[in-house]
């Protein structure tokens, strides 16, 4: 085994017994083709039932470039790739599939573009000028398409790639080191690159072709979109900032609503709805939302966020009471009104003034 690879290919593998030895083959001949001779690559599999790691183990006898990681008691693809990045000795890993889908030609035009560029994550990209698909129809093509506007939605840092959801990308070890990442679902790329990077990733898409499938069956099953959804909701601050706003208002009116009964008074209702929902957003996004960076006392950061809901505080009150004295509105549903308006009063001041969008 070459004692310092340049690079670290890295295979998951889960009942591929009919492709991997030829897969292997062929990724070792194309790498050294290129001139690419000192490379580990390292099969992750999860003790397949088919014997995929009996293949791998007896070539891995044959040539020492090859290792054999049989995982007994974890599954999962990207805990699995995970692993193989730990386990990698090169400054340079290359993930791919073993079922051909991703052409092992294209393996060392990938690294050479990593090393050249210096890039902390070279994605082979379906979504890029010359990349595409082989064989999907036009549904599959659009839920594609769909799943990755909704990484795009979500959470911004997938922009820095045209196909955040490839699973076929060279990342910079050094980039990946010391971190936390949570091995969730599918999405490995999805988590490297938006999980509290250490800094701003120097990102190359590159075009492919994603081929059929050679052989064999894919894994993916339809937990698959469930959790492609929550680990988007578990990346995503600004959906759970609006899910919490979104609470928030229901508390607003609830208890709006419960101190008109007791005490006749909207104007103290309306009042007491506005801050018991800050108090209560507050709540979520300190122990939710914002969590992971807490800075500081929690007074500190209580009060802080009352100076930030006062714009949006002034104009639910002023919007209800205008709505209720002058068109005689029920102030129930003048306050509703004024949490829309707040929001969007929120939401200019935040884009126009603070951020600048
Ligand atoms: N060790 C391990 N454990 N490997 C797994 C597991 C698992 O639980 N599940 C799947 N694999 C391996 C497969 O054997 C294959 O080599 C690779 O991971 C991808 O699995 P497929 O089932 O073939 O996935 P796919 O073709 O539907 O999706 C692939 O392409 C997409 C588009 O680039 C994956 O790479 C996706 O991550 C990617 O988004
Ligand atoms: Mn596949």
């Amino acid at each position: 085994m070459p004692r310092n690879p340049q690079i670290s290919v890295v295979i998951p593998t889960y009942n591929e017994a009919e492709n991997i030895a030829e897969l292997l083959a062929s990724l070792r001949s194309s790498l050294e083709k290129e001139g690419i001779k000192d490379f580990e690559i390292i099969v992750v599999d999860d003790n397949s039932p088919d014997g995929t790691w009996r293949i791998v183990e007896k070539m891995s006898k044959e040539d020492d470039r090859i290792r054999l990681i049989r995982r007994i008691n974890e599954k999962g693809l990207a805990s699995a790739v995970l692993r193989g990045i730990e386990e990698a000795r090169a400054p340079y890993v290359l993930i791919m599939d073993a079922d051909f889908q991703h052409p092992p030609e294209m393996a060392p035009k990938l690294v050479k573009i990593a090393f050249e560029k210096n890039a902390d994550v070279v994605v082979a990209s379906r979504y890029v000028r010359g990349g595409g698909v082989e064989g999907w129809n036009k549904l599959r093509l659009f839920i594609s398409r769909f799943a990755t506007f909704l990484a795009y939605a979500a959470v911004k840092e997938s922009r820095y790639t045209t196909d955040p959801l490839s699973g076929f990308f060279v990342v910079k070890k050094a980039f990946v080191n010391g971190r936390k990442l949570k091995p969730r679902g599918y999405k490995i790329l999805l988590e490297i690159i938006a999980r509290d990077p250490p800094w701003k990733p120097r990102v190359i898409d590159v075009p492919y072709i994603f081929r059929n499938r050679k052989r064999g069956k894919s894994k993916l099953s339809t937990n698959t979109i469930i959790d492609y959804l929550l680990h988007l909701l578990d990346l995503s601050t600004i959906t759970k900032f609006a899910i919490v706003g979104f609470f928030g208002s229901l508390v607003n009116l609830g208890v709006m609503d419960l101190v008109m009964r007791l005490s006749n008074s909207y104007d103290l209702g309306s009042v007491m709805g506005i801050e018991t929902s800050i108090i209560s957003n507050f709540i979520f996004n300190d122990i939710w939302t914002f969590k992971k960076n807490l800075k500081g006392k929690v007074l500190a950061r209580l009060a802080g966020y009352h100076g930030s809901s006062l714009g949006s505080a002034v104009t639910i009150y002023t919007t209800m009471k205008l709505l209720h004295v002058f068109l005689g509105l029920n102030p129930l549903l003048g306050q509703l009104i004024g949490i829309l308006a707040g929001f969007a009063v929120n939401y200019l001041l935040s884009s126009r003034v603070i951020w600048r969008w």
